[in-house]
């Protein structure tokens, strides 16, 4: 018998606002606390289904902005016109993301299936990162920000250390939607240093 989690608070506050899933308030606090998302904005969501996030990014950077969702499954929600939806796997080849970039805003809370072994559930978590980590040096823009979940184990240190290469700025955040019992939390990368050359984006301009 699979055991079912009761309705939390944040469940039902999901529920009654026509959101997708309760993952939604962890981006709400993270976006309340780094300013991450505003009008124009380009944002690849990574990890996008059920659609929670997207449904909360899509009105926030309006018309002139716009959202990739990619997902190995589709998203459960009507999405407007300026979301995308990609159904791949984000291990997958990247090039093909390359026609929907560059981006302002590379976040993702991509999860692996858990096998409740923590350190082997730890280690795929951080795969998925290094891999929100090999997008954001391709496509996300200088002064660009980047989100990412990640179940802490051995390689969490060496992936912090990784994201302080590339952005000026490095926090790691426990959102109180984030359920106290759970190993994740989320690392923010801000201010995506920018290489010689990179592709200008409304990150950039809106700081000049
Ligand atoms: C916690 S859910 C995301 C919830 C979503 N942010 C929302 O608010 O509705 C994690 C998602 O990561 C996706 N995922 C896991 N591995 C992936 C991969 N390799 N490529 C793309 N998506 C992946 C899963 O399919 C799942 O939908």
């Amino acid at each position: 018998m699979t055991y079912k989690r009761p309705a939390d608070r944040y469940t039902k506050k999901a529920k009654s606002e026509g959101f997708a899933a309760r993952s939604v308030y962890k981006l709400e606090e993270i976006d309340r606390r780094t300013k991450l998302l505003r009008p124009g904005l380009r944002v690849l969501d990574l990890g996008a289904a059920p659609g929670s996030w997207t449904q909360y990014a899509a009105p926030k950077v309006g018309a002139k902005g716009k959202v990739v969702a990619v997902d190995l499954e589709p998203l459960r929600v009507p999405v407007g016109p300026n979301v995308v939806a990609l159904v791949m796997d984000a291990l997958g080849d990247l090039s093909v993301l390359d026609p929907y970039g560059p981006f302002d805003v590379v976040m993702s809370d991509m999860a692996p299936h858990t096998s409740g072994i923590a350190f082997a559930d730890a280690a795929r978590s951080e795969e998925l990162v290094e891999r929100v980590l090999d997008v954001s040096e391709r496509l996300l823009v200088p002064g660009g920000t980047m989100v990412a979940k990640i179940f802490r184990g051995e390689g969490f240190e060496p992936l912090r250390a990784r994201m302080r290469t590339l952005f000026d700025e490095v926090r790691l955040i426990k959102p109180e939607a984030s359920r106290s019992e759970s190993v994740e939390a989320f690392l923010v990368g801000i201010g995506r240093k920018g290489p010689a050359g990179a592709p200008e984006g409304a990150a950039k301009k809106d700081a000049t």
